[in-house]
């Protein structure tokens, strides 16, 4: 039996996810939806996110998203996120999509994203998350780098309510 790692730590945070691209996954070129990519960027770093707080999670935001190589029709999707940083309620995970070519076993990297989930209690509200275990310098560094695209982030979120509350028709 492989050792648990340590509750609260990155390692711990870590998941695998892989997917084989269907057809009823692809578009009309072949590859594979955009759309699908992200539920399986959403389902992935959710489980991440759960796996810290063990609590009900939702997702508050996804940062901008590239698609950088198209993943094609039978090409296996290996999908890998873990916890960068716990601010208090919100959590941020990032994803790394890698497409596999399953006849040569090249594997290119598809999509980078990050996440925020918040922990949730059974009304819906925020509820304070443990703290990170960060071990390693590079787990403090991407630590570090997640505070400030928490300060965009946050921004951003500022810049749309202001702009929801000067459009009233859509809020
Ligand atoms: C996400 C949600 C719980 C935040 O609730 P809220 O009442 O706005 O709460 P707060 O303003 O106190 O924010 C709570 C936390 O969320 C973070 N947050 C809120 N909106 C965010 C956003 N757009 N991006 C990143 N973080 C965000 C805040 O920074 C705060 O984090 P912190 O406690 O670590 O500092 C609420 O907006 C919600 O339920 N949204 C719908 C979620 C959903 O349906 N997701 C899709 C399906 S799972």
């Amino acid at each position: 039996m492989p050792t648990m790692p340590e509750p609260g730590t990155v390692a711990n945070s870590r998941v695998h996810m892989t997917q084989v691209v269907m057809p009823n996954n692809t578009n009309t070129h072949g590859t594979v939806f955009g759309g699908e990519i992200m539920s399986w960027i959403d389902i992935c770093a959710g489980v991440s996110a759960q796996r810290h707080c063990r609590n009900n999670v939702v997702t508050a935001s996804i940062d901008d998203v590239h698609f950088v190589t198209p993943i094609k029709l039978g090409f296996v999707v290996i999908l890998e996120s873990e916890l960068t940083a716990v601010f208090h309620t919100s959590m941020e995970i990032s994803i790394v999509v890698m497409a596999e070519n399953p006849r040569t076993g090249e594997r290119k990297l598809a999509v980078r994203a990050y996440s925020t989930f918040v922990s949730v209690n059974d009304q819906g509200n925020p509820k304070k998350c443990p703290p990170l275990k960060t071990i390693s310098a590079e787990e403090k560094s991407r630590e570090k780098a997640a505070q400030a695209r928490r300060t965009r982030r946050l921004e951003h979120r500022r810049l749309e309510a202001l702009a929801a509350a000067e459009s009233p028709e859509i809020s």
